[in-house]
C-alpha cells in the first residue's frame, strides 16, 4: 500500500440549527485502502458522506480529494474527479432495464457533443456502443450480465444493492463510498456481497470507505475502522482492537440491539480466526 493519501479530512464540523452532527472530524484515507464507518444510530455517518460528496458544505473545516482542496466543489465535479457512493436507501431506476442503470450512471462521461447527439450522426453510434460495451464488462465483474435486459426492479433485493455498487464503479472512482450496502440483506447475500467489495478493490485498486452496521461484513474485510458517536471520533484503529474499546461498547450499549449484535459478531469472528 502507499503512502499518498486519497482522501484528507481535517477538523470539519457541520451545525444543523443547534445540533453539531458532525464534530471536528480528521480522516486520511490512503491509497487502496479499506477503511470502515461505523457507530450507533444518528452518529452522524451519512453527513460524513454527504460532506464529502459536496451535498452538504461543512461549516467548517475542509478536505482534500486526490491531493486537492475540493470543499467548495458541486457534487458533479467530485464525481469526474473520482468520488462515487451508493446511497443508505436503494435509488436506482426502477422500470429501467439493469444495463440502462448502469449507463445512465455514467452518462457525464459520455464523450459526443449534444448535437451529435441530437441528430444522431456516427459519433453517437460509436460512443453509445463503447457506452454499452463498457457496462456490460462492468456488470459482469459483478455477475449481473444475464440480467442486462431486466428492469431493475424485478432483481432480488441483494442484486439490487449489487446493482447500486456497479453504476457507481461506472463512473471510475478512486474512491468509493458506500452507505450501509448489506443494509436488509439476508446472510447469504450479505457473504456474497463481502466477496463483491474485496474484489472490487483489488480489482480496481481503489479506496473503499463503508459505513455499516453488520459488524461481521465489517470485521470480516475492513482494515482499520473510524468509530463516530455523536459526530464525534471516539475509536479508531484495528478493528477488533476498536470494536472491544470501552468507549465504543459504551456508545453502543445505548442501543441494546446494536451492542448485542457487536458482542455477537466480535464472537464470530474470534473463532474464525
Ligand atoms: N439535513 C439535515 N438537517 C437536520 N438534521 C440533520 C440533517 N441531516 C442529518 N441530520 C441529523 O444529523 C444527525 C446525524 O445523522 P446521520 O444521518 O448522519 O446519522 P447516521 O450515523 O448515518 O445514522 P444511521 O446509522 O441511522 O444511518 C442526526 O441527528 C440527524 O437527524
Ligand atoms: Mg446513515
Amino acid at each position: 500500500m502507499s503512502n499518498e493519501k486519497v482522501l484528507r479530512a481535517k477538523d470539519i464540523s457541520i451545525v444543523f440549527g443547534g445540533l453539531t452532527a458532525v464534530d471536528h472530524f480528521n480522516m486520511e484515507i490512503g491509497q487502496n485502502e479499506l477503511v470502515g464507518l461505523i457507530g450507533p444510530n444518528g452518529a452522524g455517518k451519512t453527513t460524513v458522506f454527504n460532506i464529502l460528496t459536496g451535498v452538504y458544505t461543512p461549516t467548517s473545516g475542509e478536505y482534500e480529494f486526490d491531493g486537492k482542496n475540493v470543499d467548495k466543489v458541486h457534487t458533479y465535479k467530485l464525481v469526474q474527479s473520482g468520488i462515487a457512493r451508493t446511497f443508505q436507501n436503494i435509488r436506482l431506476f426502477s422500470k429501467m432495464s439493469v444495463l440502462d442503470n448502469v449507463i445512465v450512471a455514467n452518462n457525464f462521461n459520455m464523450e459526443y457533443k449534444p448535437l451529435t447527439g441530437a441528430f444522431r450522426l456516427p459519433a453517437f453510434w460509436k460512443e453509445e456502443k463503447r457506452e454499452r460495451e463498457e457496462a456490460l464488462k462492468l456488470l459482469s465483474i459483478f455477475d449481473l450480465d444475464q440480467y442486462a435486459d431486466v428492469d431493475a426492479e424485478n432483481l432480488p433485493y441483494g442484486q439490487q444493492r449489487k446493482l447500486e455498487i456497479a453504476r457507481a464503479m461506472s463512473t471510475k472512482p478512486k474512491l468509493l463510498l458506500l452507505d450501509e450496502p448489506a443494509a436488509g440483506m439476508n446472510p447469504k447475500e450479505t457473504e456474497e456481497l463481502m466477496e463483491t467489495i474485496r474484489l472490487i478493490r483489488d480489482k480496481f485498486n481503489i479506496s473503499i470507505l463503508l459505513i455499516e452496521h453488520d459488524m461481521k461484513l465489517v470485521l470480516g474485510i475492513c482494515e482499520r475502522i473510524i468509530v463516530l458517536d455523536h459526530g464525534k471520533i471516539i475509536a479508531q484503529g484495528d478493528p477488533i482492537e476498536t470494536v472491544n474499546d470501552p468507549r465504543v461498547v459504551t456508545a453502543y450499549l445505548g442501543t441494546a440491539e446494536d451492542a448485542e449484535e457487536l458482542e455477537d459478531k466480535v464472537e464470530e469472528t474470534e473463532e474464525v480466526k
